[in-house]
C-alpha cells in the first residue's frame, strides 16, 4: 500500500490525529480523501488546511448507516478504497468519584459505539469490495490504553482493549484476502482528548504531536506493520504485563497512587 495516488477514508477528521491523517495523506499524494466527523465546522477547516481533493461528510461513527454511506460515497466515485482510517474516538474519566463503575450505562454504550462498533461497521461496509479486488488496508486507531490500560478511565481502557481485539481478528481473518491492518496504540498525543489527563498520566512519557504520530503510522501501514505505538515506551510496559500480569497490576496501582499524590486525581 502506498499513500501516493491512493483513495483514503478518515473518520474523526475535524481535529487532532484525524485532521493530521487528512493533511498528511494529501501531502503524501493521496488522490482523494473522504473525511468525516460530527463537528462539521471544524471538518471544513481540515479540508481547507489540507488542500488537495478532500470530500467532507457528516458521519456519526456510532451509527452504522452513516458509516456505510461514507464508504459507499467513496466507492461510487472511485470503485475502491485503498486505506480506511477508522480513527474517531472518545474518552471520559472515572471522575468525579473515581470508581471503575462511575460512568452511566449511557456513557458506556456511547463509548462502545464509537470506540468499538464503528470499526466493525466500517469493516463490514468496506471489506466486500476490498476482498473482491484482493487488496485494501485499514488503520484502526486504538490506544496504548488498549494494551496497558489508562488509570482512572475504565470506559476508555475497556473499549480500547476491545478495539485491539477487533483489529487482531480483522488481520487474522482477512490477511489471506489481501487485507492489511495497522493498529495504532500511542500514549499521549497533543490533541483535545488529552485535556482530561494533562499534567498527570499524559505527561509521564512525553506528548507527541499528531503529525509525528500519523507519519509513523502511515510509514507503518506502507511497510505492512501491524502495530504502531509511536511511543517506544509502550512495548516495554506491555512486555512487563505479559511477563508477570499480577506484578504489572501492582505496578499500575502504585502508579495510580503516585498520580493522586501529584495531581489529586488518578489520570
Ligand atoms: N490524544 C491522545 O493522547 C490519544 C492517544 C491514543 C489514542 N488516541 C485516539 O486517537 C483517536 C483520535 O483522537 P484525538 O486524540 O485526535 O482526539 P480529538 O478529540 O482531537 O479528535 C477526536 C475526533 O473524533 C470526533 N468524534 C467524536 N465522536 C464522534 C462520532 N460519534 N462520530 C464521528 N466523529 C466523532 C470528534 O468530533 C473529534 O473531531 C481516538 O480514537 C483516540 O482515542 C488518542
Amino acid at each position: 500500500m502506498q499513500l501516493d495516488g491512493s483513495v483514503v477514508l478518515v473518520t474523526g477528521a475535524a481535529s487532532g490525529i484525524g485532521r493530521s491523517m487528512v493533511t498528511r495523506a494529501v501531502a503524501r499524494g493521496a488522490k482523494a480523501v473522504y473525511a468525516s466527523d460530527v463537528n462539521e465546522p471544524e471538518l471544513a477547516k481540515t479540508a481547507e488546511m489540507a488542500g488537495g481533493t478532500v470530500i467532507t461528510m457528516r458521519c456519526d461513527v456510532s451509527k452504522e448507516a452513516d458509516c456505510t454511506a461514507q464508504v459507499e460515497r467513496a466507492l461510487a466515485d472511485h470503485g475502491h478504497i485503498d486505506l480506511l482510517c477508522s480513527n474517531a474516538g472518545v474518552g471520559f474519566s472515572d471522575g468525579p468519584d473515581w470508581m471503575a463503575t462511575s460512568q452511566s450505562n449511557d456513557q458506556w454504550a456511547m463509548a462502545w459505539g464509537i470506540n468499538v462498533m464503528a470499526h466493525v461497521y466500517f469493516a463490514r461496509a468496506a471489506l466486500p469490495s476490498m476482498i473482491k479486488r484482493g487488496t485494501g488496508n485499514f488503520i484502526i486507531t486504538a490506544s496504548a490504553a488498549g494494551l496497558i490500560t489508562q488509570t482512572g478511565d475504565a470506559v476508555y481502557s475497556t473499549t480500547k482493549h476491545a478495539a485491539v481485539g477487533f483489529a487482531e481478528s480483522l488481520a487474522i481473518t482477512h490477511g489471506d484476502d489481501g487485507i492489511g491492518v495497522t493498529l495504532l496504540c500511542p500514549q499521549a498525543v497533543n490533541t483535545n482528548l488529552i485535556k482530561l489527563v494533562e499534567g498527570g498520566a499524559a505527561s509521564v512519557d512525553g506528548v507527541l504531536e499528531p503529525d509525528q504520530v500519523v507519519d509513523l503510522t502511515f510509514d507503518g501501514a506502507e511497510q505492512g506493520e501491524f502495530l504502531v505505538t509511536a511511543h517506544d515506551t509502550v512495548l516495554g510496559y506491555w512486555k512487563n504485563k505479559v511477563e508477570n500480569y499480577g506484578r504489572w497490576v501492582g505496578g499500575m496501582r502504585k502508579f495510580r497512587r503516585m498520580l493522586i499524590e501529584k495531581t489529586g486525581r488518578p489520570v
